[in-house]
């Protein structure tokens, strides 16, 4: 059994279908990419596994339970965290407030944000900012760092680099290959910045228009000039 494991995936918003059969697994410590086109359902997907939207067909299992019989706000708790695509942190409070909130919310104790502060001292730094007036990559590093707050076991995010400035996009993915290396499980939205995160990846899914069109390694992905050639724009 795989640490997560979704089989044959339908769903979508209102009546309109998107996803169209999707099967995929995340095993334990392992660094799984989603990657396609805009509008191909990778948001979708990531809001249908973590129970966000109804499930129409299939099923989504985290270590081995039917995350559909369960509330989402639980999935934290058993180790299933997910950083959403755009608006991830309370833009009206503060980035301590956020950092707090969380730990409420998943009744962490307090001095985990200490530990969390630690990896990312940015954080500690804006203490008293607003989290809406933080920089992109800021930002980012704070809806990470409040999905890490229960030790997840597996990290859903969604483009976490999208927008962000070379350098900062590159400071985040390195905080997140650093995460994965420490043993917790990653499933990458990826959207910018293709080539540096997919050589890491064991497993690739490329999805169109709401369906899994390839399966494969970062590195053969990578290495098909028909791939360069489409994602990478290496004619
Ligand atoms: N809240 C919604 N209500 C209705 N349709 C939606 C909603 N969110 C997304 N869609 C539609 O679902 C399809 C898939 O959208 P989705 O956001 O999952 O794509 P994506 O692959 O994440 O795109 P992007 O790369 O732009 O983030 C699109 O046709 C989109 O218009
Ligand atoms: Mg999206």
């Amino acid at each position: 059994m795989s640490l997560l494991e979704v089989t044959h995936l339908e769903s979508g918003y209102g009546r309109i279908p998107v996803l169209h059969g999707i099967d995929l697994a995340v095993e334990e410590g392992e660094m799984v990419a989603v990657i396609g086109p805009n509008g191909a359902g990778k948001s979708t997907l990531m809001r249908s596994i973590f129970g966000l939207l109804p499930r129409w067909h299939g099923e989504v299992q985290f270590l081995g339970r039917r995350v559909h019989d369960y509330e989402p706000s639980l999935l934290p708790t058993w180790g299933l965290s997910y950083v959403p695509q755009g608006i991830n942190v309370f833009t009206a409070l503060t980035v301590a407030e956020n950092l707090e909130m969380a730990c409420h919310l998943l009744k962490v104790p307090g001095p985990k944000i200490r530990e969390i502060c630690q990896r990312f001292p940015i954080l500690e730094r804006r203490r008293g900012q607003l989290a809406g007036t933080l920089s992109g990559g800021e930002r980012q590093m704070l809806a990470i760092a409040s999905a890490l707050m229960l030790g997840p076991k597996l990290l859903m995010l969604d483009e976490p680099t999208t927008g962000l400035a070379p350098i900062v996009a590159a400071e985040v993915i390195q905080h997140i290959l650093d995460i994965n290396r420490e043993g917790t499980a990653i499933l990458w939205v990826v959207e910018e910045n293709p080539a540096s995160v997919l050589q890491h990846c064991s497993r690739v899914y490329l999805l169109e228009s709401g369906q899994i069109r390839r399966t494969d390694s970062g590195i053969g992905l990578l290495n098909d000039p028909h791939f360069a050639e489409l994602f990478l724009g290496v004619a």
